[in-house]
Order: structure tokens, then sequence, then C-alpha cells
């Protein structure tokens, strides 16, 4: 009877994926609130790999339905082949698989205008995933978009024409040279195996519906805090909210139907694209972080850049989504590492902060960091968190005591069963 948030509190891949793949079948219903085929959600089962860009994370189980909620912004022909290949793997989609009439379409000129846009910036590009995203929430919120629903219409066709005349006209202010014909035919193509699916439908009202029968909703964010439209390092964000209030947005859910926000933050950070990353170790202990966590992206396979951990944009996270857990991911990550910082605050002007500046991109940021020594030991055959290596508890229960928050879950691998729990967690059933 009530709904879960789980989202990521850094600036995206901190392991969302794996931790709703975990905790899926403790649910009736999963469901995408916001991003797009900008995600890449990875789950290790059975030493079998499987990217979701858009699917939602629970796909893998029997139990719980999916829904992609109406904040999401759908690519067709990414869908269709994610569908295609989660059949292939013999996992059932049909029937489990619901997605909203109000979620809006990536057109293909959507491609072409990030590409455009992101072409123009020159060095002072975002780092898009080039996926389309900015542009398709900018029609969205322009009330130019495209959604789901109209591919029912008889006027679709009529529909996507008049708004590709918008776009070719907006084209023209960049000198950026593209042909989507193929692209549009692989589009239409998709649509009409979407269409096909007969699985849209008025997701606020399943949701409610769910929410009033006394089943249980995991809401899945995409992306991270410091990525999130408002509250990000902006303009080096996505265009979506990926907080908390995003769920309620994205799906058409109150706020006094959450419960717990989970907030997923790996045991030090990572970024992939431009902005300011306070904390980032452009050096042999960034590389070496990078190596042992496979830092490179699920989506473009980009070198993520690396960090310590940064407690002051935790804390902010936190703080913005009202975190009521956190689950920390990639812990084994530093099991050979003699040292481990960890960022509390910074130092700007000679002064020290525990806030972030409203001009991040514009000032110089020394993080001051504690240092704590590692465990040194492999993270495998432990069954709880109370029995892990002393250092290693200790570490958590500093991170504990200055979040605020407890750490309920650690993450010692990339596979589904490597989960520790701390607490019971009383709220997810
Ligand atoms: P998401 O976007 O938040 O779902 O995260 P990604 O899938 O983009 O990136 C997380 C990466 O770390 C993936 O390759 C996961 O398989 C991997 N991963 C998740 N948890 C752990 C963990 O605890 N330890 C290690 N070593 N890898 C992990
Ligand atoms: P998941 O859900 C990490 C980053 C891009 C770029 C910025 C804007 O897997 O955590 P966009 O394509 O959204 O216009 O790109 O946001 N970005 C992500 N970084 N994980 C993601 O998703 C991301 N989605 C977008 O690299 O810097
Ligand atoms: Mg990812």
């Amino acid at each position: 009877m009530f709904v879960d948030i789980l989202l990521g509190l850094q600036w995206g891949d901190e392991g969302k994926g794996k931790i709703v793949d975990y905790l899926a079948p403790q649910y009736d219903v999963i469901a995408r609130f916001q991003g797009g085929p900008n995600a890449g959600h990875t789950l290790v089962i059975d030493g079998e790999k499987t990217v979701l860009h858009t699917v939602p994370s629970g796909i893998m189980h029997g139990k719980p339905v999916n829904i992609i909620g109406n904040g999401v912004v759908i690519d067709p022909v990414t869908l269709v082949r994610e569908i295609t290949t989660l059949e292939s793997k013999n996992i059932p989609v049909k029937g489990r698989l619901f997605i909203s009439k109000k979620a809006h379409l990536i057109l293909p000129m959507h491609k072409v205008l990030d590409a455009a846009s992101e072409a123009a910036k020159g060095q002072s590009k975002i780092g898009s995933t080039l996926r389309g995203i900015t542009p398709t929430y900018m029609d969205k919120t322009g009330r130019n978009g495209l959604r789901m629903g109209d591919i029912l219409s008889s006027d679709f066709k009529g529909m996507y024409q008049r708004i590709k005349e918008k776009h070719l006209h907006l084209a023209k202010q960049y000198d950026f040279a593209f042909d989507v014909t193929e692209e549009e035919n692989k589009w239409f193509e998709a649509i009409e195996t979407l269409r096909s699916y007969e699985n849209l439908i008025d997701s606020e009202y399943y949701l409610n519906d769910m929410i009033s029968k006394g089943k249980t909703i995991l809401a899945e964010g995409a992306q991270g805090t410091m990525l999130d439209i408002d509250f990000g390092t902006y303009p080096f964000v996505t265009s979506s909210n990926t907080i908390s209030s995003g769920a309620c947005n994205g799906l058409g859910i109150s706020p006094t139907k959450v419960k717990e926000v989970i907030g997923i933050a790996k045991a030090y950070c990572t970024r992939v694209g431009g902005g300011p990353f306070p904390t980032e170790l452009d050096n042999e202990t960034g590389e070496r972080i990078r190596q042992i966590g496979f830092e490179f992206g699920a989506t473009t396979g980009r070198k993520r850049r690396c960090g310590w951990i940064d407690l002051p944009a935790l804390r902010y996270g936190i703080m913005i989504n009202g975190i009521t857990q956190i689950a920390m991911t990639k812990a084994d990550v530093l099991n050979d590492f003699d040292q481990i910082e960890a960022c509390t605050h910074y130092k700007i002007d000679g002064k020290q902060t525990d806030a972030i500046p409203y001009d991040i991109n514009d000032v110089q940021i020394d993080p001051v960091y504690r240092s704590f020594p590692g465990w040194k030991q492999d993270l495998g055959g432990y069954g709880s968190v109370e029995e892990l290596p002393e250092n290693l508890r200790s570490y958590l229960t500093f991170l504990e005591s200055h979040l605020a928050t407890p750490i309920t879950m650690l993450s010692t691998g990339p596979e589904r069963e490597k989960l520790l729990f701390k607490n019971k967690l009383e709220a997810i059933a």
C-alpha cells in the first residue's frame, strides 16, 4: 500500500539497476519515472550481463509488473531492441511491461538536434549521451511533443510530419549535416511493433489503483541527483528531475503515498561527460579505480571520470531527496587500497564549507579529506555487514554518522547475490 523510491545520489551509474533487480521480487510493481535511453542499468545474473536502458530493472523476475511512466522519454527503436533481446533470452515481456500513454517519444530529429547542439558548443559541450533526451524534454515543456498514446491516432504520420517541419527549421541554425531517412524507416517500423504489443495504459490510474488495492511499488530512478535539472551541476545535467519528487511527477503518485526513499551511492564517485567534479582524481589512483571498478559507460562505453567519495554532495542529495536509507555499492573496488579518502568539506577561497556552491562551475574547490585505513581483504566470503572487516565497518559507521542516514545495504560485487544487509528493511515487505 505504498511507494518506495530508489534513486542515484551521485552523477549516475551508482548501481541502481543491480539493487532494483535484487529488491524487485519484494514489490508488485517496478516503475521507471524519468530519463530515457541515456540510462544504462546493468544486471549480472548467473554470470550473464544485461544492460537495460528503458525497461525497468524488475523485468528479470516473474513477479513484479514493470511500468514505464509518463515522465520517461522513449526511443521506440531502442525499446523494441531491448524487448527483443530480453525475449531472445527467454525473459517474457508480454503482459509484464506496460507503458504510459503520456510518455514522450524521442524522434530521429531529436537525436540530430542533440548532436548539433553539442557540436555547436565545442569545448563547453555537456557530454550528452546523444540519445535525443534534451530536445525531447524541450518539446514536452514547449508543448510540441509526441506521446506514446499518439501512436494510436489515425493522424499519427501527420502529427509526426508537422513536428518534423519545426525540427528542420530549428536545425537550420546549426552548421550540421544529417540524413534521417534510414533512422526514420527504423523508427516507424519500431512504432508498428510497439502498437502491436497493445500495452499502452493510463499508468497514473493503474498505479493508484494498485496502491488502493494494497500493492507495493518501487519507483526506479535514472541518472543521479547531481544530474538533476534543478539541483544538479547546471548546465552539466540531464533534462529531467532525477530526484524523489520526480517520481511523483513521473508516475502521477502523491507524495503522501511515498514511504522509503533509498539512495544509491558508490563507495567512491564517478562522473561521465563534462562538468564539475570536485573530488576527481585525474591521476594514477583515479585510473586504478577505473580499471578495478570497470568504470566505462553502460550506454556509451565512454571512460567514467573517477574520484573519492564526496560527502558534501551526498549530504546535499540526502537533503533534497529526503533519503531514509542508503545502499552503498562497489565497496569491493577499494579492497586493495592501503588508504581510502572521504571528502568531508570543500575549501573555497580559503574558507571551509560543506554547502554546494551556486557557482560550482566557476570556483576553485579544494576538497578536504579524511583518511581511513583500507580493509585489504576480499569481501566475497562475508554474509552480513556485522561480520565485515573492522576497518570497513568503522568506515561505514563514520559515513552513517556524517551523513546522518543508515547504510542498510552494501553491495560487494556486480552479481545479483553480492549484497549484504545491515538492518532488516522493515519498509520492504
Ligand atoms: P546504474 O546506471 O546506476 O544502474 O549503474 P551502471 O549499471 O551504469 O553501472 C554500475 C556498474 O557497476 C555496472 O557495471 C554494475 O554491474 C557494476 N556494479 C554494481 N554494483 C557493484 C558492486 O558492488 N561492485 C562491483 N565491483 N561492481 C558493481
Ligand atoms: P544512469 O541511469 C551517468 C550524463 C551524460 C551527460 C549528461 C547529459 O545509467 O545512471 P543527456 O544524454 O542526459 O543529455 O546527458 O548526463 N548522463 C548520465 N551519466 N549515468 C546516466 O544514467 C546518465 N544519463 C545521462 O553523460 O554528462
Ligand atoms: Mg548507468
